[in-house]
């Protein structure tokens, strides 16, 4: 079918634009509390929380702290939080054993926002990175990342996740073959019902910087993470993890960063009309922030812009740190 708009002065597009309430009528793709996930800093140091200054207005929290905001999130209507940890440098050994200790930070957290805030979903990252010396996201050995002997370990770490209660499993490690891996390591322990939300198409990306800080991996990475994150040049290849990640399990693939692979968002989502995300990522956040505090725009304007750019990409959601400022401004503005 061929629309064809009738050429002015019959057709007038600014008819549709002229108030608020028929502007509210014709909108596409408005962004909403139920499509944002937000991440949480965890630490173990102080007990109590901290600022974190590679990424100004968030902070650490100790496991109180996130409970509390769990409570807070949950009120506001956000669906699901996902936790990262802190990890202090004596905890970092070669083997990441403390991945997989059932009493480490993120599970310890897990099981208390869990019991105290039932409602909300909560997600973890499986990945090696907090807990690797080297700051890389699997096994190293001899300055190699290791697959396969990695996936033995991820698997192991998933379960340990689920056990605690996670719901969503975000495999953020972009090892070959570990959806499919965790999937089956969850099925076999009864974990039916735990999803995986696959970083299908993460890119070897710059603007993870302050996230790096925010976990205190920074200092330890050694090299790059590009012989297994994305060429931030690739678009096809973004396809081929799609379906491999959607054959292997996955229930939910997502495009990191977000703004700067919003093509990605629109190819992977039209192609596969599976359930996609968008990380809008660390870096993206100190850019606005930046911005904001420049006096370049207004701050909940350029936010909610941001977020609506997702939706229209053919985002179902996004994770971002702005989850929490987007939920209140959205309920002030009376949207749902
Ligand atoms: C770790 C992980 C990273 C992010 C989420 N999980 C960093 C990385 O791959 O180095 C980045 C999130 C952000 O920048 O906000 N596997």
């Amino acid at each position: 079918m061929q629309v064809i708009p009738p050429r002015f002065p019959k057709g007038r597009p600014r008819r549709l634009r002229r108030t608020p309430w028929i502007r509210n009528l014709v909108k596409e793709s408005p962004v909403s509390v139920n499509d944002l996930i937000m991440p949480v800093f965890l630490t173990d140091r102080t007990g109590g929380s901290e600022e974190i200054s590679s990424l100004p207005g968030l902070m650490r929290y100790g496991i109180d702290g996130a409970v509390e905001l769990a409570n807070e999130c949950s009120g506001l209507g956000i669906p699901a939080i996902a936790l990262f940890p802190y990890v202090d440098a004596e905890l970092k050994t070669r083997d990441c054993s403390e991945a997989v200790n059932p009493e480490n930070l993120v599970n310890r957290a897990t099981r208390a926002i869990k019991q105290a805030v039932p409602d909300i979903g909560i997600m973890l990252d499986v990945a090696l990175d907090p807990y690797n010396p080297t700051g890389h996201d699997g096994l190293v050995e001899n300055g190699e990342v290791l697959n396969d002997e990695t996936l033995e370990i991820l698997v192991r770490q998933a379960l340990v996740q689920a056990d605690s209660g996670a719901d969503i499993l975000g495999p953020s490690d972009m090892m070959d073959g570990r959806i499919g891996a965790i999937r089956a390591g969850l099925d076999s322990a009864g974990h039916h019902g735990t999803a995986i939300l696959a970083y299908t198409a993460k890119y070897a990306s710059v603007f993870y910087g302050p996230f790096r800080d925010a976990v205190g991996s920074s200092g330890a990475l050694t090299g790059d993470k590009r012989t297994y994150q994305m060429d931030p040049c690739n678009a096809d290849e973004a396809l081929r993890m799609a379906a491999r990640d959607l054959e292997e399990g996955a229930d939910m693939i997502m495009v990191k960063p977000g703004m700067p692979y919003l093509d990605i968002c629109s190819l992977v989502k039209s192609t596969f009309r599976a359930p996609t995300f968008a990380y809008q990522v660390s870096g993206e956040y100190g850019m606005i922030m930046a911005g904001h505090q420049r006096g370049y725009f207004d701050l909940d304007a350029a936010v909610i812009e941001s977020l609506s750019s997702f939706k229209r990409a053919g985002c179902d959601g996004v994770l971002t740190y702005f989850a929490t400022r987007a939920a209140r401004h959205l309920k002030k503005a009376g949207v749902t």
